[in-house]
Formats: C-alpha cells, sequence, structure tokens
C-alpha cells in the first residue's frame, strides 16, 4: 500500500473493527494510558475529527439507510478524510505527536468497498490518489457480530444508518476486517473484544508501546 504520514517521531494509530465491538472506548482507554505515561496524543475519530469533517458525518450517518449511492458515499467519506489528515492528523505527526483515530481508512475499504457491490478497486484507487498514507499501527477489535450489535443497539444515538445494515453486514464486516489484517500483518494487531475492557486495554495497551518502542529504536 502506501507510506508511513509520519517521517519524524509522531505515531499514526487506528482502531478497526466492527459497530459495537469497543473501539471507541479502547481508543479513549489508550489515550490516556499514553497521555499518563509522558506521550503528547492527539485523540480523534473518523468520520469527523475536523470541523468540516464533522459536518460531513452528520451528512454520512444519520437518514435513511438508502440516503446516498456507494460511490456517492465513497466520496463524502474520502472528502472528510482529506480534511482531517490536513488540518489535524498529518500537522500533529509533523510534531512528533501520536494519533490514534477511531476508524481510517480500512473502514473504506471496509464499508464502501463491499458492503454493497464490489467497489473495491475504486476505493483503492482514490485513496491513493487522495489520501495515501496508512496508519503506523491498526489494532483491529475482533468480536462476535451479534453480540457487538447487541452492544451498538443499546446506545441511544440518531447516527443509526449503517447499524440498520444489520447483522448480515456485521457478519461480512468482521470477516472482511479479519482478511485485512491477514494481508497486512506488520501493520495489524488483531484483538480479541469479546472479554471485559479491562484485559482488553492492557492488550491494546502492549500493543501501542512495543510498536512505540520499534520507532524509537529505529531514529
Ligand atoms: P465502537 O466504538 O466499536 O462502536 P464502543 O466503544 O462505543 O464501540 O462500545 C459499544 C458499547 O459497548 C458501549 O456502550 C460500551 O460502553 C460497551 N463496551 C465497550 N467495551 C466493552 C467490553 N469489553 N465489554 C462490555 N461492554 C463494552
Ligand atoms: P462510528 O462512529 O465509528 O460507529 P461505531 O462507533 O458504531 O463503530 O462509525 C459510524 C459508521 O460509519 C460505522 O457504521 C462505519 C461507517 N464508516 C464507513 O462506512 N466508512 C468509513 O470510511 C468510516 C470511517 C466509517
Amino acid at each position: 500500500m502506501t507510506s508511513r504520514a509520519s517521517p519524524g517521531p509522531g505515531l499514526f494509530i487506528s482502531f478497526e473493527g466492527i459497530d459495537g465491538s469497543g473501539k471507541s472506548t479502547q481508543a479513549r482507554r489508550l489515550s490516556e494510558t499514553l497521555i499518563q505515561a509522558g506521550y503528547d496524543v492527539v485523540l480523534t475519530r473518523e468520520p469527523g475529527g475536523s470541523a468540516g469533517a464533522e459536518e460531513i458525518r452528520a451528512l454520512v450517518l444519520q437518514g435513511d439507510p438508502d440516503r446516498w449511492s456507494a460511490e456517492t458515499e465513497l466520496l463524502l467519506f474520502t472528502a472528510a478524510r482529506r480534511d482531517h489528515l490536513e488540518r489535524v492528523i498529518q500537522p500533529a505527526l509533523d510534531a512528533g505527536r501520536v494519533v490514534i483515530c477511531d476508524r481510517f481508512a480500512d473502514s473504506t475499504r471496509m464499508y464502501q468497498g463491499s458492503s454493497r457491490g464490489d467497489l473495491r478497486d475504486t476505493v483503492d484507487a482514490l485513496h491513493a490518489l487522495m489520501i495515501g498514507v496508512e496508519p503506523d499501527l491498526t489494532i483491529l477489535v475482533d468480536m462476535d457480530p451479534a453480540a457487538a450489535l447487541g452492544r451498538a443497539k443499546a446506545r441511544a444515538t440518531d447516527e443509526e444508518r449503517f447499524e440498520d445494515f444489520g447483522l448480515p453486514l456485521q457478519q461480512a464486516m468482521r470477516a472482511g476486517f479479519l482478511a485485512l489484517a491477514k494481508a497486512n500483518p506488520d501493520r495489524f494487531v488483531v484483538i480479541d473484544g469479546n472479554r471485559n475492557a479491562d484485559t482488553v486495554a492492557a492488550d491494546v495497551t502492549a500493543a501501542a508501546l512495543s510498536r512505540l518502542e520499534q520507532v524509537s529504536a529505529a531514529q
């Protein structure tokens, strides 16, 4: 795929996984742990993370599941990511900070790339053209789809456009994320999210610290 976003001491960590798998919980906990350990951390999320991208977030996550075609949706997610990268992620990495992002381009590969027909080649071409970077470390929180959907549905939110696609989508997305992890073993760490949050967090912390040590040893 493409290059590191961070040529310097910064580290770019993304969290991926199906809805309700515990990504946001673990991203927040990792951020707290790394701040306590003395790292300079930016915790952010997609879709969103910058003012313009948060406006696009409302467009893509609210309303009828058929509101956008898969192609239009891909353009909206990519526009949001480009703004987020330009204004938040890249400046933070250039300043040597640790960026923790709740979802990044792998979500587009999965959701827009394969949830409604095969658009994966288009997703990859647009990514190469407009984004062009990958995280240093991607933590895939892997989880049983039915249990994850139960957790996601228990949240009171109006951002349910994707959750409305239901269990079959969650099952396909889980398999797709695991396949992506297998294809990119240097970037991905797969963590079992079916356990209690403390146990999951301990594994997440170990994976992140190990990658931070690798990067500082290489400099
Ligand atoms: P995601 O960001 O992947 O959609 P969240 O972190 O928002 O997932 O978690 C979804 C729901 O499940 C939240 O209500 C959260 O408090 C709860 N949750 C998160 N991790 C766990 C866990 N390990 N065990 C039980 N419940 C959890
Ligand atoms: P998110 O707020 O992370 O939802 P959750 O906390 O339930 O996992 O993301 C909202 C939805 O947006 C989620 O169903 C996945 C979808 N999504 C895409 O389809 N493409 C993308 O590129 C991204 C970042 C998210």
